[in-house]
């Protein structure tokens, strides 16, 4: 497994392989790898004969400097991890080879990027857009993967690819869940022991509330929801919205099928998000 710190470098293997006619598969991420990062290098493995992962800390896609200063590195540990799973090529740039310049974007994703994480992180998305075309256009993939935990992530990745004609095929991968039900995360690290005992109750609350969703009104689930957090002593509802898995645009009246389930959370400082396909 080779690890390259420059553009210059991955934009050469990249342009190599395809010259040679090698399918590349790309795992973009943060960093703190954890088996639901790791479930995405496997499939990206078996589908095509290159496999590339970056390891960047985003900084502009973090609203919140303290989110940003906290999220866990492990870079040793990640490199172990994606060399045991297969992959060829880790991409792990500095934030000045990534951005020497400031750098400043506004996509139009129009009401996909203005509810939930778009609403409560502003400028988030358009964070993960620059960041995520530019490594696209690093590291040229056939394939990359994104997984549904950060289920409008996916969805804005897909407008990104269709509105700039970008030749990448998305391949979306179910969430990876911890025994007790808790979606995978790097920033679970961050769970004092009380907060990751308490943590399942957010799968729990969203299995719950699928089982309440046949024939049921959105508003019912909604409510139901808050009331199940209402006198939480370590969880804070940040939002839980009932919307379309398409448009993600909110569901009013009879819940439809395809309409998925949205939570955010709060453990003190720490913020977790998970989802669910109610019906
Ligand atoms: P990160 O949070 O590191 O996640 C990298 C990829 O792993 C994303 O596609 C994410 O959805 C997926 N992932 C994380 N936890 C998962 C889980 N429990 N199950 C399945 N997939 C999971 O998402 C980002 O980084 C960044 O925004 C990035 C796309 C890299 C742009 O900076």
């Amino acid at each position: 497994m080779r690890v390259f710190n420059t553009i210059a470098e991955t934009r050469k293997f990249s342009g190599q392989a395809r010259s040679e006619g090698k399918s590349i598969g790309f795992v973009p991420t943060m960093g703190a790898l954890h088996p639901g990062h790791i479930s995405l290098v496997e499939r990206a493995r078996r589908e095509n004969e290159l496999v590339v992962v970056s390891i960047f800390v985003n900084p502009i896609q973090f609203n919140n400097t303290a989110d940003l200063e906290k999220y866990p590195r492990n870079l040793s540990s990640d490199l172990q991890l994606l060399k045991a799973a297969g992959c060829d090529v880790v991409f792990n740039p500095s934030v000045s080879e990534m951005y020497p310049e400031k750098i400043e974007r506004h996509y139009d994703f129009g009401a996909l990027a203005t509810v939930m994480e778009g609403a409560f992180r502003p400028g988030h998305f358009d964070g993960v857009a620059i960041v995520v075309h530019k490594l696209f256009d690093i590291v040229l993939p056939h394939r990359a993967y994104f997984g549904e935990k950060d289920y409008q992530q996916l969805q804005i990745i897909r407008a990104l690819v269709r509105q700039e004609d970008l030749q990448v095929n998305i391949v979306p991968c179910p969430i990876s869940r911890e025994n007790d039900g808790l979606a995978r995360s790097s920033r679970n690290e961050r769970l004092t022991p009380e907060m990751r005992n308490a943590a399942p109750f957010i799968y729990q609350t969203l299995l719950n509330a699928q089982a309440l969703a046949t024939n049921a009104e959105s508003g019912r689930i909604i409510e139901y929801v808050y009331q199940q957090f209402a006198n939480h002593p370590l969880l804070k509802l940040e939002y839980f919205v009932v919307a379309n898995s398409d448009d993600l645009q909110p569901v009013s009246g009879k819940i439809k099928p395809g309409s998925f389930g949205f939570i955010a959370v709060f453990a003190g400082d720490i913020r977790l998000i998970d989802n669910i396909k109610l019906i």
